[in-house]
């Protein structure tokens, strides 16, 4: 009895030191994580965007003196079944603009004429690129 007395007694003062439990931090799944660096670049292409591609595009119509990037964007959810096919495609043509390689129509080009190259860093050209990608998606009004 005397015994079991001091082994609770220990278990007690044992609890009694013990350090308060670790507060949880949440865990984010890989999915989850995933998901967040891409609304993150998402937002940044669209501070590319302001920088870099507004004085020409506007999102919306009225256009500017360029065709306005939701209808790009939308047109291209047409063209590529592949998301990956249609960042690389913008990341190349952003850069180096190319008649043989244009994807809108021909009364754009017409009307506008060709874009000139964007020199930009790869990751802030495939950021904006995500983010004109993005553009059809969230307009359910197009
Ligand atoms: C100086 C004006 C100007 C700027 C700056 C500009 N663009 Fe353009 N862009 C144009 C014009 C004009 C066209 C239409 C002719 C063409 O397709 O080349 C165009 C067309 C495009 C197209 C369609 C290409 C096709 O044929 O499929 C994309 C995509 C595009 N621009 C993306 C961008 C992005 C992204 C930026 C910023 C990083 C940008 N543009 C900056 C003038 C501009």
């Amino acid at each position: 009895m005397i015994r079991r007395l001091t082994a609770c007694t220990i278990v007690a003062l044992a609890c009694g030191d013990a350090e308060p439990p670790p507060l949880q931090t949440p865990v984010l799944d890989s999915a989850a994580r995933a998901a967040l660096a891409d609304s993150a670049e998402i937002a940044r292409g669209q501070a590319v965007y302001q920088v870099s591609c507004s004085e020409c595009h506007t999102i919306q119509p009225p256009p500017l003196t360029a065709p306005p990037l939701a209808e790009i964007s939308r047109r291209y959810r047409e063209l590529f079944a592949d998301r990956e096919d249609a960042l690389r495609y913008l990341i190349d043509y952003t850069s180096a603009p190319d008649l043989a390689n244009a994807r809108l129509d021909q009364r754009h080009l017409d009307e506008w004429g060709l874009m000139p190259s964007v020199i930009l860093p790869e990751n802030d050209l495939h950021a904006v690129a995500r983010w004109v990608w993005e553009l059809a998606a969230r307009d359910s009004t197009l």
